[in-house]
């Protein structure tokens, strides 16, 4: 059995202290009917501080009317009623001892599934988009300028709330990926341009709006991917230097952490070297990081003997890297949706009594 006690060092980085380096990775759940969080929700982010999570990251919740409209069902984080029930779930956390970041989202040119919502919501950095990505409408400089209003101030109501920390969605192909990608950005305006430092240029402005809302103390987490939802082979970065002619512009605006979106958090990110993103987007901006990508859901982890040649090395891998400081906080999504108590089991040795993950749980918010 690994020894998981690394897991369970507090962090801090001076601004977010943390009692673990276990982090909720952030969920889309569908559960909060007109976009305002319900008991239901707060009871479910709960739990998952009661069963020790260090960090939850809240599901992507919409800045503005624009931003969220895949789905009613997508939490807002503006408006009176949403915010008061906001207040709640982060009471709820913070009673059980952990820290809450609500991660800020706007989809861009996602398609909406519900067509009554508020259209126009298609709004895309460049209107141009590959094949099989619906298109949108290009935002013009003042949409760009109430877009990044709208970040700027949905980050305050967080640190108004007594948030421990904000997380900008920054990944996964939504709005601001959508500018980072070469193949969705095709602007030919100061947002735009052939290298990945030019295309990053409203995610900076963003920050920096954020920034001189909250102040310097106050944490700023970013997410990001080289995947994309219609493309899970694209990367943003192609090279170890262009990471950093990417991040490193973010971190001098403002972003503290970098949490870095991979599917298969072992899988090294460049050729010639076993690090991963984490691992990478340390390495070039100094700045902590947290992993995330199948932690946990292997057999092999409820089982050690079970599989070894699956999983029981990567889980090792986890640990060595982590002790090695390649990254320091490490996410947890589809395990804790089936086992709440995923950290307190995991932390007292009962691994045995973890319940696997299952798909069909997503049907249900527990
Ligand atoms: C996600 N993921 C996700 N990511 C994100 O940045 N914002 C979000 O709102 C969501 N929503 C979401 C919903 C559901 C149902 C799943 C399963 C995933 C991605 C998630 O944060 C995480 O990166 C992946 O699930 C990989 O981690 P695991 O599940 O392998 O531990």
């Amino acid at each position: 059995m690994a020894d998981f006690r690394l897991l369970f060092e507090p962090f801090s980085n001076g601004k977010l202290n943390l009692r673990n380096r276990i982090v909720m990775a952030p969920m889309t759940r569908y559960a909060s009917a007109d976009g305002i969080p319900t008991k239901e929700v707060a009871d479910y982010y709960r739990r998952r501080a009661e069963g020790e999570v260090g960090l939850v990251i809240t599901e992507g919740v919409g800045i503005d009317r624009r931003s969220a409209s895949r789905d009613p069902s997508v939490p807002n984080f503006f408006g009176r009623r949403a915010l008061e029930n906001w207040r709640k779930v982060v009471a709820a956390v913070h009673s059980c001892g952990a820290e809450i970041a609500p991660q800020l989202w706007h989809v861009g040119a996602s398609p909406p599934k519900d067509p009554d919502w508020d259209e126009p919501v298609r709004e895309s950095p460049s209107g141009i988009f590959g094949e099989g990505i619906e298109r949108g409408q290009a935002m013009d400089e003042a949409a760009i300028a109430g877009t990044i209003e709208a970040y700027a101030s949905a980050a305050e109501e967080t640190k108004r709330m007594g948030c421990g920390a904000v997380e900008l969605h920054g990944a996964h192909g939504y709005l601001i990926d959508q500018f980072f990608w070469e193949v969705t950005n095709r602007r030919n305006d100061p947002y735009g341009g052939s290298s990945i430092a030019e295309r990053s240029r409203f995610a900076v402005e963003t920050v920096k709006a954020i920034r001189s809302r909250v102040g310097e103390n106050f944490p700023i987490i970013f997410r990001l991917s080289q995947w994309k939802i219609p493309d899970y082979a694209a990367k943003n970065a192609q090279t170890p230097q262009e990471l950093e002619q990417w991040l490193a512009p973010l971190a001098d605006a403002g972003v503290d952490i970098f949490h870095c979106s991979q599917r298969r958090f072992w899988e090294p990110e460049f050729e010639g070297s076993p690090l991963n993103l984490a691992g990478w987007a340390k390495k070039v901006t100094g700045c902590p990081t947290i992993t995330v990508g199948s932690v946990g859901l292997s057999e092999a982890f409820l089982d050690p003997d079970a599989r070894p040649e699956i999983a029981t090395a990567p889980l090792d891998d986890l640990l060595a890297r982590l002790e090695r400081e390649e990254f320091d906080l490490v996410a947890i999504g589809r395990a804790l949706i089936s086992d709440p108590q995923w950290a307190r089991k995991v932390k007292a040795g009962q691994t045995n009594l973890l319940i696997p993950y299952n798909a069909a749980d997503l049907q249900r918010l527990y």
